[in-house]
């Protein structure tokens, strides 16, 4: 059952990594506080030795690669081959030397225990189908002290970013009855759930901060229509149950829904996310 439930998460993302990569810029952009709220709840600085979980087309590794320096390295992981491939792309069009890059999954790092100072995972920790074994992974390949820090979505009716596209088009697509564990952006969405996996794994010194942040790009609404379509895979799934002829009506419900998030050829959406942090006990 996991092994069916992990290939349909990762056949999703293999699919979904060439939009990663095609809203590269976009994303780091829009996203870029997570970086930072991540970087400072892992106190991430110069010379640091630091695992990314699930980086997906690139963030956070690219930046943390800058903060730590040539004194430091980073470990990019994802369990994705098109994912690992267009981030690896990418450091090497920079020029980026202190990236490493190792395709596997959360719940099973190919790395001895104490590897690296700091873990961190921005936005994949709702995708992994055995977050207790992740969490774990985690913590047993950092070094006593460091720090585990995942950020991960708040709840859906606060993130307008998805809610006012997935609002207007469940009102024509039944959705299946949603699974609250199963691997989806809004998972760790309910204060506590995340950071109580962190303390049953006995992380210690648990935090869990919630961020509140603008999501903003100088895109258009039509940009972001097309951004959050190709994007997401629930969205393309549900899009595939639609008759063509919907397509404009919905399009246009979700503009208006969406109109106040978009002023003088700027996107900005209010956005919450909660970063959970924990330190690795002594053993
Ligand atoms: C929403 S994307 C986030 C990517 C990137 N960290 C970012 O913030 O732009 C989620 C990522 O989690 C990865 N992922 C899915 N299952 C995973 C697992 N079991 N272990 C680690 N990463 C996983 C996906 O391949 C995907 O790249």
């Amino acid at each position: 059952m996991i092994r069916e439930e992990q290939k349909k998460v990762l056949d999703a993302w293999q699919t979904s990594a060439r939009y990663w990569d095609k809203y590269r810029a976009l994303i780091e952009q829009m996203f870029a506080p997570l970086t930072s709220g991540l970087v400072e709840e892992a106190r991430i600085g110069i010379g640091q030795e630091v695992l990314d979980i699930g980086g997906g087309s690139g963030e956070p590794s690219l930046k943390i690669s800058s903060i730590v320096g040539p004194t430091g390295s980073v470990m990019y992981t994802d369990p994705v081959a098109a994912m690992v491939e267009t981030a690896q792309a990418e450091a090497g069009s920079r020029g980026l030397t202190n990236i490493h890059f190792k395709q596997c999954s959360g719940d099973d790092l190919p790395f001895a225990d104490r590897t690296f100072d700091v873990a961190v995972g921005r936005l994949s920790a709702m995708f992994f189908v055995d977050p207790i074994t992740a969490v774990r992974e985690a913590l047993r390949v950092i070094r006593e002290d460091g720090y585990v820090s995942f950020v991960v979505w708040g709840p859906e009716e606060v993130n307008p970013f998805f809610s006012t596209v997935t609002d207007v088009i469940d009102r024509f697509v039944e959705s299946p009855r949603h699974d609250p564990d199963a691997p989806d952006a809004f998972r760790f969405a309910v204060p506590g759930k995340l950071a109580g996996i962190l303390e049953n794994t006995e992380a210690k010194n648990v935090t869990e901060r919630q961020l509140n942040f603008q999501i903003t790009a100088a895109i258009s609404f039509d940009q972001f229509w097309q951004l959050r379509t190709e994007m997401s895979e629930t969205l393309r799934e549900k899009m595939a149950g639609l008759a063509p002829a919907q397509l404009p009506t919905i399009k246009q419900a979700v503009a208006d829904a969406a109109r106040r998030y978009f002023a003088s050829g700027t996107m900005s959406f209010p956005a919450e996310a909660l970063i959970v942090s924990g330190r690795k006990a002594a053993v």
